[in-house]
């Protein structure tokens, strides 16, 4: 049984005792930082920086120097998993994700199979590993997929979309090709999550990005009903630990007792929703993480400090106790000064602390 020293964020999940909110950030290897561009520039590209385990170690690590975040995130990216899968993935410059072989004809998806982790993507498995060694039980490492609905968006759109049109038009006139994507894609992603916690991360999160762009009716049948089988077939303990899942639909604050209900220890919430509020509605049954606006690291680094004592205070006002990790309520801007980054997180520590054994 080896739990990292800083164990803060486990237990936060966990909803156990801790002295402070933990924090960490969704993108904290990225371009904010002019180290990780210089990692990108020698590896070439952002793809050969995912498939390089050392180099991919060497960002994982960046922002742990700079700050005192209390966890790392793997460097990878959601979209290797629709590459092991064939689709063909690269980067158009300054066009986001694309794939060669996006799904379009009935025979491409009927021939789609869940890629080996240990074979396809064994290069981030040897990231994790080489991770876990460097982080020398420092802090624990989270493990990511995305949801196999916000994978399905890329694979069927071929790229970034402003309206889905593809794959909802999939939704209404074809379910069924739909869901046998969306079954395909499930089987790849609890395979992978597997293979990453038997590789060594210490919790795992489901990014379901695009969940939030889908009706109500559509999001329980379409995104949710896989988040909730992931999360099932998830591997629960390993080398003596639980390893928690946080489960985050950006926009789908209004699901949060249905995303609650699926079995996850902690559910990622995006700006719009108020923290207090989402606790009183779950009650003790998940953790929250999250919800700092990020482009409100844009503002005075003072600003930035009380910012973060509001989302603390909010998640306060629902009663004295844990089970919040900090976060953005999405990932970080390219743009942000990193400097600000250490007044959130010295905030985030200072106040939080003060916080406990404080009345609500
Ligand atoms: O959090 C971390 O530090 C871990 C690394 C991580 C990346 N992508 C690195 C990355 C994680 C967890 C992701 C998840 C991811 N990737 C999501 C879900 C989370 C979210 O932000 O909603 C999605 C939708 C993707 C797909 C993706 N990858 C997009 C849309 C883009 C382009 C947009 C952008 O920010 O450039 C990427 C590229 C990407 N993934 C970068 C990084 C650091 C930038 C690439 C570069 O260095 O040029």
């Amino acid at each position: 049984m080896t739990r990292p020293k800083n164990d803060t964020f486990l237990r936060a999940l966990l909803r156990e005792p801790v002295d402070y909110t933990p924090v960490w950030l969704m993108r904290q290897a990225g371009r904010y930082l002019p180290e990780y561009c210089e990692t990108r520039r020698r590896a070439g590209s952002f793809l050969d920086l995912c498939k390089n385990p050392s180099l991919a170690c060497e960002v994982t690590l960046q922002p742990l120097a700079r700050y005192e975040l209390d966890a790392a995130i793997l460097f990878s990216d959601i979209l290797t998993v629709p590459d092991a899968m064939g689709l063909g993935l690269y980067f158009a410059e300054g066009e986001g994700p694309k794939f060669e072989r996006p799904l379009r004809e009935e025979w491409e998806i009927r021939a789609l199979a869940a890629p080996d982790p240990y074979d396809h993507l064994r290069y981030v498995m040897d990231a994790v590993t080489e991770i876990r060694r460097a982080l020398d039980n420092s802090v624990p490492l989270i493990g990511f997929s995305g949801s196999p609905f916000t994978l399905a968006c890329y694979m069927i759109e071929g790229g970034a979309s402003d309206d889905f049109r593809r794959v909802k038009t999939m939704l209404y006139d074809r379910p069924d090709l739909l869901h046998h994507i969306l079954d395909v894609t499930s089987q790849s992603v609890i395979r992978y999550l597997n293979a990453q916690i038997e590789s060594g991360v210490q919790a795992v999160m489901i990014f379901d990005t695009w969940g939030g762009a889908l009706s109500h009716r559509a999001y329980r049948e379409f995104s949710l009903a896989y988040l909730a089988r992931i999360v099932a077939g998830l591997t629960r303990e390993h080398d003596g630990n639980i390893v928690p899942s946080i489960v985050f639909t950006k926009g789908g604050g209004q699901w949060l007792e249905d995303i609650a209900a699926i079995g996850c220890d902690g559910v990622g919430l995006d700006w719009t929703s108020s923290l207090a509020e989402s606790r009183r509605r779950v009650a003790d049954r998940v953790a929250l993480q999250g919800n700092l606006d990020p482009i409100a690291l844009f503002a005075k680094p003072e600003v930035v400090a009380a910012e973060a004592r509001r989302v603390l205070d909010d998640f306060h006002a629902a009663g004295p106790g844990g089970g919040h990790v900090f976060n953005l309520g999405h990932g970080i801007s390219q743009f942000t000064p990193p400097e600000h980054v250490t007044a959130l997180v010295n905030a985030v520590h200072e106040h939080s602390r003060k916080l406990r054994g404080r009345p609500a």
